[in-house]
């Protein structure tokens, strides 16, 4: 199995382009079942979660060609295989995303029931909830939602959770149905907007996006389009994290500031001077971090995705923070990794009270989910001698070329078997 190896205390310095968002690509991959004709998706990162969503729609019948890898064109002309199966969503939770799609476009989906994952139990009963609502006939066979609709038709739903995947699911559902559906409590996530842009490009009426109501109005087909797949937000806030624990200077281009409100704010309050234009994003960090409390929700709030991460900086930081996950009930599986480094962590219940301590002592480490990953680099980036990180698959499924850019930045870093 490989492992990431990391000889920790080089401020990072240096500048690098920020990849297209994993969570945007997702869906926007998905859409294509929505349509006969081709859309063409630009920006897509080059990602084990990419490759496993690529061959889910492959084996529907998506033919994919592209002229390099961030450039994917996607043509579901017909659709000949309607089933999701296990080994594919038990890798990538996302791939619930195309019973959405193929139920509006196909009247029918077969899709592994996820089951629980690291960070937490994760059910989709808002996703066949709505799905219900608009009149699919849903049952759980033998560990599979299956999902029957002649004509899905236009509905009111209210999400009992906010739900970012939910939310997508039924808002592309919704683009063929008859009539017009009001989903409220709607997921407002930046990749929820990315999704509708797409929609809308390829003549769905999608309303509201970014707001907790979106109004679709259905239409009776959609039609191919071009889409250029939004920056990576988590992307980004990771490597400011980096740079700011590790007391560095780093310029970040291609992203975009107004996506991580909550996230700038919280490394201003770490110390760390912010500037940013409209596709840039520079931070300078001189001093020694202060601790930063933090609490998750759903966007605009802090996003769980960079709960890790920050927890790593409070490790070093001066001071005491408390720390609160209330999207997940188990993403805190990165404090044992971290204590296992020296830090001063205790749990309780969703939060984690971190007393900054002088450093972080090397040592060898397990990657425990996508985000937890971040948190153990970070982690050795700023440790006093090297530390080693085990299962670092989660990493690849999420972060494009990381210790390349990483080295760029000036940081020591090297894989190994
Ligand atoms: N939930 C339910 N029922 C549902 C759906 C969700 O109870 O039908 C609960 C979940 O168990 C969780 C909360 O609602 O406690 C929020 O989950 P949500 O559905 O919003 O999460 P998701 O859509 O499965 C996406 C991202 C995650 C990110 C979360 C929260 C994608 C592909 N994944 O997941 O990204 O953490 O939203 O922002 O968009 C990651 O990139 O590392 C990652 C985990």
């Amino acid at each position: 199995m490989q492992k990431l190896i990391i000889p920790g205390g080089i401020p990072l310095h240096g500048e690098i382009a920020i990849s297209g968002a994993k969570n945007a690509a997702l869906p926007v991959l998905c859409a294509a079942l929505l349509t006969q004709d081709s859309l063409k998706i630009n920006n897509v990162p080059v990602l084990q979660d990419i490759t496993t969503m690529l061959s889910l729609l492959k084996q529907m019948g998506t033919s994919i060609t592209g002229h390099n890898a961030s450039e994917i064109i996607l043509s579901a002309a017909e659709l000949t295989n309607l089933v999701a199966p296990y080994e594919m969503v038990k890798t990538m939770r996302a791939a619930i995303l195309v019973l959405g799609p193929l139920l509006a476009r196909a009247g029918e989906a077969n899709i592994s029931l996820p089951g629980g994952c690291a960070i937490g139990l994760r059910p989709v009963d808002q996703h066949i909830k709505g799905l219900q609502a608009m009149g699919a006939e849903i049952s759980i066979k033998h560990g599979y939602i299956h999902a029957v609709a002649k004509k899905l038709h236009g509905a009111r739903i209210v999400f009992d959770i906010v739900t970012v995947t939910g939310t997508e699911n039924l808002m592309m559902a919704a683009t063929l149905a008859d009539g017009t559906t009001i989903l409220e409590n709607a997921a407002r996530e930046p990749e929820i907007v990315d999704l509708a842009n797409c929609l809308n490009a390829m003549g769905a009426k999608v309303h509201g996006a970014g707001s907790d109501i979106i109004t679709i109005e259905g239409v009776p087909s959609l039609h191919g389009a071009e889409h250029t797949v939004m920056p990576d937000r988590i992307e980004t806030g990771t490597f400011l994290v980096a740079a700011t624990a590790t007391g560095g200077e780093i310029h970040l281009k291609d992203t975009d500031s107004h996506l991580l409100d909550a996230v700038l704010d919280k490394l201003t309050e770490a110390g760390a001077h912010i500037d940013s234009g409209e596709n840039w994003i520079h931070l300078k960090m001189h001093s020694k971090p202060k601790s930063v409390n933090l609490r998750t929700a759903p966007y605009p709030a802090f996003p769980t995705d960079m709960q890790a991460q920050f927890m790593s900086l409070n490790c070093i930081a001066n001071g005491t923070a408390i720390i609160t996950e209330t999207i997940f009930e188990n993403r805190l599986m990165h404090v044992q990794e971290l204590k296992r480094m020296n830090a001063n962590i205790k749990v309780e219940g969703n939060a984690a009270i971190v007393y900054g301590i002088s450093h972080l002592d090397g040592a060898h480490v397990m990657a425990t989910d996508l985000r937890a990953s971040a948190s153990l680099v970070i982690a050795g980036l700023i440790a006093q001698g090297e530390t080693v990180i085990d299962r670092i698959y989660h990493l690849d499924r999420g972060y494009e070329n990381i210790e390349s850019k990483l080295s760029v930045l000036g940081a020591q870093i090297r894989r190994a078997r």
